[in-house]
């Protein structure tokens, strides 16, 4: 892999794993689902920050049709360890009754944060029809029932960063994604 080297952030050393050009491959074949899927409606797309940002921004540019976007901000995690509560939903004005909403998340781990979102908090405003996209998902870490309809990739359950995932903050303007190496 060209130009990728390892990274280290608080200590922690993690080796190149997801090419900026993989995520850009992957993101346009989403982009053509979500259109196909959407069936001439205009969707709301509802990107979930901080994370879900640079994923955001390329697949909305990459939807080839009319769309919406809003941002919506949750909080649920600590360092490298998940604390499997969302602790408050933030930001959505828009009225999404009847509305196609896609939510556009950058990685599912244990599903708790995608299943409150969805379950308690966007089904209630009886929108027409809720995707989900998520960008990274982690089958093995998974421990409740969610609905993904767009995975960028399946991973191992390893800690990753890059591309709008963070260690404590950090790291998410990598353009390329990287997996927590078990060297120190
Ligand atoms: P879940 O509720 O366990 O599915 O956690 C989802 C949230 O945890 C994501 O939106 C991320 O913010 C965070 N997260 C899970 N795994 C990772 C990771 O490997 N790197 C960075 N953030 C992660
Ligand atoms: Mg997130």
């Amino acid at each position: 892999m060209f130009n990728m080297k390892k990274v280290t952030y608080n200590g922690l050393t993690f080796e190149p794993y997801i090419t900026r050009e993989q995520i850009a491959t992957r993101i346009n074949e989403i982009a053509t689902e979500i259109k196909r899927d959407c069936d001439g409606r205009i969707p709301l797309f509802l990107c979930v920050l901080n994370g879900a940002f640079p994923f955001a921004t390329d697949l909305f540019r990459a939807v080839d049709m009319d769309a919406e976007i809003a941002f919506i901000r949750l909080k649920s995690y600590d360092g490298t360890a998940t604390t499997g509560v969302v602790k408050e939903v933030m930001g959505l004005t828009e009225d999404i009754k009847d509305r196609v909403v896609v939510v556009i998340e950058d990685i599912v781990d244990t599903g708790r944060t995608m299943k409150r979102l969805v379950e308690d908090y966007l089904t209630p405003k009886q929108p027409a029809m809720i995707k989900v996209a998520t960008l990274l998902f982690k089958p093995d870490s998974l421990q409740c029932d969610v609905q993904l309809d767009y995975v960028g990739f399946e991973i191992s359950s390893k800690f990753i960063i890059g591309f709008g995932l963070d260690v404590d903050g950090m790291a998410r303007n990598l353009p390329d994604i990287y997996i927590q190496s078990d060297e120190k």
